[in-house]
């Protein structure tokens, strides 16, 4: 199947363009990629250092039968697509830090921003924008200082340009099968099985206040199952972790 995809060379993020385009009818599986982003945007109103020529910031555009509580799934497979995909480029161990972030050697090389475009009269889902920010060739002197502890990047082949593009398209196909097939649950193994978290003690924050649990299981729709200390069990559908004493 063919897949649209607007290719740029720079933007300020692929997301918001995806968003745009959303709106005046992109069909179902339309890619935005772009070179370089001036404002690419991580979750919680963060930046997302997007340096031109040194990864793949793209966004894709979903629109399946969807409503709000699919979208944590969605990210969750969307994790899964990219995991995938880094298994065949690369050697060493991908591992997931629910929801959205992956990790190489503590190191984080991927995140994923999934954003919600709703109709405004009606409240409902019309699409879902998957943006994927992954660093693939950026050399770890040129992060800016306050990620140079925690940003990671695959250092693919610095000389050969359609690693990235084949790197891409493999994460676009694998995120369009898996999301198109929610119901098959298989990519909630994989997820669980390289899972950064599970059975460690995490720190996450909730109503403004720092709390500590054990990351027990992810459930069906994606959210992240906690054990609290006190025995009761939770589940979270969003928010960040971090591990304890990392
Ligand atoms: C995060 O780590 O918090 C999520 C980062 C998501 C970055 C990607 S890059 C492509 C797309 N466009 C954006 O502005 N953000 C996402």
């Amino acid at each position: 199947k063919e897949i649209p995809i607007s290719v740029f060379k720079s933007l300020p993020s692929t997301n918001t363009k995806a968003k745009e385009e959303a709106i005046s009818n992109a069909v179902h599986g339309t890619v935005i990629f772009s070179d370089e982003q001036t404002s690419g945007r991580g979750r919680f109103g963060r930046e997302f250092f997007s340096p031109a020529d040194s990864g793949i910031y793209m966004s894709i555009i979903l629109k399946p039968n969807l409503n709000l509580s699919s979208s944590v799934l969605v990210t969750t497979a969307a994790a899964v697509g990219v995991l995938k995909a880094l298994d065949k480029f690369t050697d060493e161990k991908s591992q997931i830090k629910w929801v959205n972030d992956i990790y190489i050697n503590g190191k984080k090389v991927c995140g994923i921003l999934t954003e919600a475009v709703t109709d405004f009269e009606s409240g409902t889902v019309e699409s879902l924008i998957v943006g994927i920010g992954l660093n693939v060739k950026t050399k770890m002197e040129d992060f800016p200082d306050e990620l140079k502890d925690k940003a990671g990047s695959l250092l693919l082949n610095q000389n050969d340009n359609s690693i990235r593009s084949q790197l891409a398209a493999e994460i676009i196909n694998n995120i369009l099968s898996i999301s198109e097939n929610l119901e098959n649950k298989e990519f909630l193994k994989i997820y669980k099985n390289r899972s950064l978290i599970l059975g460690k003690q995490i720190i996450y924050t909730k109503n403004n206040k720092v709390e500590e649990a054990c990351a027990h299981d992810i459930d069906e729709f994606g959210r992240l199952v906690i054990l609290k200390n006190d025995g009761k069990i939770e589940h979270l559908s969003s928010g960040e972790v971090s591990i304890k004493n990392i």
